[in-house]
C-alpha cells in the first residue's frame, strides 16, 4: 500500500470509527492486550474487524462460506437446529461503503475481480469482493509475527489465492495444505472431491512456527530397517547424524490425511452444525502458529471449533459469527469441553479502535454520508428523495439487539420507516412485495 493510500486509509478509518461514538451503547471500548477478554461477537465480521486495533492478533483461521450455491441447514433435533447460512452470492452481499477504498488501495485486485466476472460469473466476483473487503481488514489486525489460514475448497481456492497474494504479498505465501478425507460420494463421471484446501500466509518473514509441537510419527516404511530404528532409539549417531531429537516424529507434510472430517468426528464432539471442523485440525494449526497466551481470531466461527481448541490449548480467542446460534453452541461446547462457561463476553456492538485518533462526526454528517452512499434512494421502496424527506433508521432494530453505529443506519422515506417500525428489513420487504403484487392484481383486473 502506498503511503498516500495508507494515510487516506487511516483518515477514512478514523471517520468510520467515529460513527461508533454516536453509539449509546458504550459497552465495548477498544480492545487491547491488558484488558483482553475472550469474545464472541454476533454480527457481520466486517464491522467487527473494522473496529479492531491494527497488529492485534497472532493467528487468524477462517472457514468462510464457499460460494458453493448451497444453503446449509443443520438437521432438526441436532444441537445446531435452526441455524443455516447463506452460501450463494449476489452484489447485495457486498458492502458498497468500502468499494471505493478497495479500488483505490488495490487497483490490481479491482482489475482481477472484474476479469473474474467475465471468466467465471458475476456471483463469483461478488463473492471475491466480499472476501477481499474482509481479508484486507484481517491483514491489518494481524501482528507482524502472525499467520492466516484460509480454509476453502476447489470452488474458489485458486481465485482466493490471487487475492491473498495481492494483500499479503506473494513472498508471504507459506503453504497450500490439502486436507483429505473419505466418505460417500454421488460422483459418477468425476473423481469424487474429497479434499479441502487451506491457504497459509504469514504477515512478514518473521513468523511463529513451532514444529516440535505438531510432530507426527514416522511411518513404518520410513523407520525401515530394524537396526536403523534401533540406532535412533538409542540416540546414537547414524550416518554421522544425531537422531535423538527426531525420535518424536516428523513435521506433517502439506497434505493431511490423518484428521477425519464430517460424519467421522466423534459423537461427543459433534454439534450437528453442517460445516463443523474437527478440533484436531484446529489444534494442529493453533499449535503450529501460536504460543500459549497468544490471541486466535476466527471471523467465521460457526459452532466455535476454533474458540474451543484455543481455550483448551491455553490461548486467548475472538470468535465472530453472523448467526446468533453460535453463542448457544459455544456455551454448550465450552461447558462440555472444559466446564468453563463464564470466561468470555458475547457482544453485538463492534469494538472501537483505540490506536487511531477519533474525530467525532455530527449526526448531520452521518446522514449526508448515507445519502451519498444510498444514491438519494430510500432503502425500502427504492424511490428517490431529497435528504430532508428521508429519516434515519436502525437496520437491525434496537429492540432486537441492533446498535447505534454507522453500519446499522440507513435512510428510509417516512412511509417505509413507519411500515418497518421496530421490525427487521425482511418485514419491510415482505410488506412492499405484498403491496406490489396487490397493485399488479388490481392493474390486471382493471384492464
Ligand atoms: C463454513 S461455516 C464455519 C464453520 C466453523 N469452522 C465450525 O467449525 O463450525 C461459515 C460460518 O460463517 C458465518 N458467516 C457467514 N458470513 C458471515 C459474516 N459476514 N460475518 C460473520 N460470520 C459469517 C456463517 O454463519 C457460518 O457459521
Ligand atoms: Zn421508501
Amino acid at each position: 500500500m502506498s503511503l498516500r493510500a495508507l494515510a487516506s486509509w487511516e483518515k477514512y478509518f478514523c471517520f468510520d470509527t467515529a460513527y461508533n461514538l454516536l453509539s449509546n451503547n458504550f459497552v465495548n471500548c477498544g480492545m487491547n492486550e491488558t484488558n483482553f477478554k475472550n469474545k464472541l461477537y454476533t454480527n457481520d465480521n466486517l464491522f467487527i474487524l473494522n473496529g479492531m486495533n491494527s497488529n492485534f492478533v497472532d493467528l487468524i483461521y477462517l472457514d468462510p462460506p464457499f460460494n458453493s450455491k448451497r444453503t446449509y441447514s443443520a438437521p432438526v433435533g441436532s444441537k445446531a437446529a435452526g441455524t443455516s447460512f447463506k452460501d450463494m452470492w449476489t452484489w447485495d452481499d457486498v458492502n458498497e461503503a468500502y468499494l471505493e477504498k478497495l479500488a483505490e488501495d488495490y487497483p490490481a485486485l479491482e482489475d482481477f475481480i472484474n476479469t473474474v466476472s467475465i471468466v467465471h460469473s458475476s456471483a463469483m466476483s461478488a463473492y471475491l469482493t466480499y472476501m477481499t473487503q474482509r481479508i484486507i481488514q484481517m491483514h491489518r489486525v494481524l501482528k507482524d509475527t502472525g499467520s492466516l489460514y484460509l480454509h476453502c475448497d476447489q470452488t474458489a481456492s485458486h481465485y482466493l489465492k490471487i487475492v491473498l497474494d495481492n494483500i499479503f504479498g506473494k513472498n508471504n505465501f507459506r503453504n497450500e495444505i490439502v486436507w483429505c478425507y473419505t466418505g460417500p460420494s454421488g460422483a459418477k463421471k468425476n473423481f469424487p472431491a474429497k479434499h479441502d484446501v487451506i491457504l497459509r500466509y504469514s504477515k512478514t518473514e518473521d513468523y511463529v512456527f513451532n514444529p516440535s509441537d505438531i510432530l507426527i510419527p514416522y511411518s513404518d516404511a520410513t523407520l525401515g530397517r530394524r537396526e536403523y530404528a534401533e540406532t535412533k532409539q538409542k540416540g546414537i549417531k547414524f550416518k554421522g547424524k544425531e537422531y535423538t531429537e527426531y525420535l518424536k516424529g516428523k513435521i506433517p507434510p502439506d497434505w493431511w490425511c490423518d484428521i477425519p472430517s464430517g460424519g467421522q468426528i466423534s459423537r461427543k464432539e459433534r454439534t450437528g452444525y453442517r460445516t463443523q471442523k474437527p478440533l484436531k485440525l484446529l489444534n494442529r494449526i493453533i499449535e503450529a502458529s501460536t504460543n500459549e497466551g497468544d490471541i486466535v481470531l476466527d471471523p467465521f466461527c460457526g459452532c466455535a471449533t476454533t474458540c474451543v481448541a484455543a481455550e483448551q490449548l491455553g490461548r486467548k480467542w475472538i470468535g465472530i459469527d453472523i448467526e446468533k446460534q453460535a453463542v448457544g453452541l459455544l456455551m454448550e461446547r465450552l461447558g462440555d469441553a472444559s466446564g468453563v462457561f463464564d470466561n468470555f463476553i458475547n457482544e453485538t456492538i463492534p469494538p472501537k479502535r483505540s490506536d487511531v485518533t477519533i474525530v467525532e462526526p455530527t449526526k448531520k454528517e452521518v446522514r449526508e454520508r448515507l445519502y451519498k452512499e444510498q444514491e438519494r434512494i430510500c432503502n425500502g421502496c427504492g424511490n428517490e428523495y431529497l435528504l430532508k424527506d428521508l429519516t434515519t433508521d436502525h437496520i437491525v432494530p434496537v429492540v432486537m439487539g441492533g446498535g447505534s453505529y454507522y453500519e446499522n443506519y440507513q435512510l428510509l422515506c417516512a412511509n417505509c420507516n413507519s411500515i418497518k417500525s421496530k421490525y427487521p428489513m425482511e418485514y419491510l420487504r415482505m410488506k412492499i412485495n405484498a403491496r406490489k403484487s396487490k397493485m399488479l392484481t388490481k392493474i390486471v383486473f382493471g384492464r
